[in-house]
């Protein structure tokens, strides 16, 4: 059997992770923890690149954050899960490729000029965010990974990826005149989002999230101060379910016959907000709560996360290893003088 391609996906340490990362990523990362051979990290490198000045939350960030992925289903008999600094190699290959890319293909990365306008409180003009996703680019192609899934916001990034694995390759071959990288492609995340409890997408800087630790009193006080549809303002007022948030947590997590339900009595005014809330938190809540009984048990064996870190990152670091070693025979650069004079000898026989 051929082996199996090699799927890479990584985040940033942000703690806690929500609903809209569950939807967004983890249930598709579990879906791929099957059918590929998986490698899921940590980018505590790339955290840098905006929160330089303070540092003091990584290590817990990512241990609060990779609790949720396994609480969430992620399974460390499956896949890989790594830490991107304990991998140092991507800092040479990173190193490396900054080299060969041009100034101009970072600086059009519509994501660097949108945060640089975004965010105001940090200086962004530093040398390692505009090589962001020059750093990606070695995180991506250090394990050879065919398939990237991401979000949409990351397509510009493994689409530079793309460019810089070509540029590499144009200049530098593998033995018998090989490429060193594939060409990775990005795995867009087909489900469609979640709406945050004020109707924006979720997300932590909004404060309109449901995290998957929250307790069932948190999810409830949260739902009952969820937006609605704001024309519903008296019970006896017609509502427009299509534009409300709680009827999209509905539509993902009811059955079929409550959405319908509830589509047909809300535009009736036959069932109230308060009622409506209740009923789509009763079909929320039974998703969350084996997430949250994994989460208990991670939390009671706290080593067992760091275990699961440092034993994959161990296995990662000896697959990024190997690509080393061929980058360096590419560019030409091994100074093992045994080795030296095998790859010169290998060379004068294949012409
Ligand atoms: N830039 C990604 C994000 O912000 C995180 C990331 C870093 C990543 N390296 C990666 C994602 C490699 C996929 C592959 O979400
Ligand atoms: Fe939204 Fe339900 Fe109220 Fe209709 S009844 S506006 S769907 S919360």
């Amino acid at each position: 059997m051929p082996a199996r391609k090699r799927v890479l996906s990584g985040m940033r340490p942000t703690g806690r992770l929500h609903l809209g990362h569950l939807v967004g990523a983890l249930e598709n990362w579990i879906k791929l923890q099957d059918q590929y051979q998986c490698f899921f990290f940590v980018a505590d490198w790339h955290a840098l690149t905006t929160d330089y000045a303070d540092t003091s939350q990584i290590t817990d960030n990512t241990c609060q954050m990779v609790t949720d992925w396994l609480a969430a289903g992620l399974d460390p008999e499956k896949a890989t899960f790594f830490v991107q600094s304990r991998v140092p190699e991507h800092a040479e290959l990173s190193l490396l490729f900054s080299m060969i890319t041009p100034l101009g293909w970072l600086e059009r990365v519509p994501s660097y000029k949108e945060q640089r306008e975004q965010i105001r409180d940090k200086d962004l003009g530093t040398h390692g965010f505009l090589g962001y996703p020059v750093l990606q680019a070695a995180d991506i192609l250090i394990y050879k990974a065919h398939f990237v899934p991401v979000g949409e916001d990351q397509v510009a990034h493994v689409e530079l990826t793309r460019e810089i694995a070509r540029r590499f390759n144009s200049f530098y071959k593998a033995s018998r005149g090989r490429r060193v990288f594939p060409e990775p492609e990005a795995l867009l995340t087909p489900t469609p989002k979640l709406p945050g409890l004020d109707g924006r997408k979720m997300s932590k800087s909004y404060g309109n999230v449901l995290e998957l630790a929250d307790e069932p009193e948190t999810i409830r006080e949260k739902v009952s101060a969820m937006l609605t549809d704001p024309q519903r303002v008296r019970r006896t007022d017609p509502g427009r379910p299509e534009i409300c948030p709680v009827f999209g947590y509905h539509r993902r997590y009811s059955t079929e016959a409550v959405i319908k339900q509830v589509d047909r009595d809300c535009r009736t005014a036959a069932i109230g907000c308060v009622d409506c809330k209740a009923l789509m938190v009763e079909h929320l809540l039974p998703v969350l709560e084996p997430i949250r009984e994994r989460r208990r048990q991670y939390e009671a064996r706290p080593e067992s996360v760091a275990n699961i870190l440092a034993e994959g990152s161990r296995k990662a670091r000896g697959v990024a290893r190997r690509t080393m070693n061929q980058v360096r025979e590419a560019m030409q650069m091994v100074f093992d003088w045994e080795k030296r004079k095998r790859l010169r000898a290998k060379a004068e026989r294949t012409p």
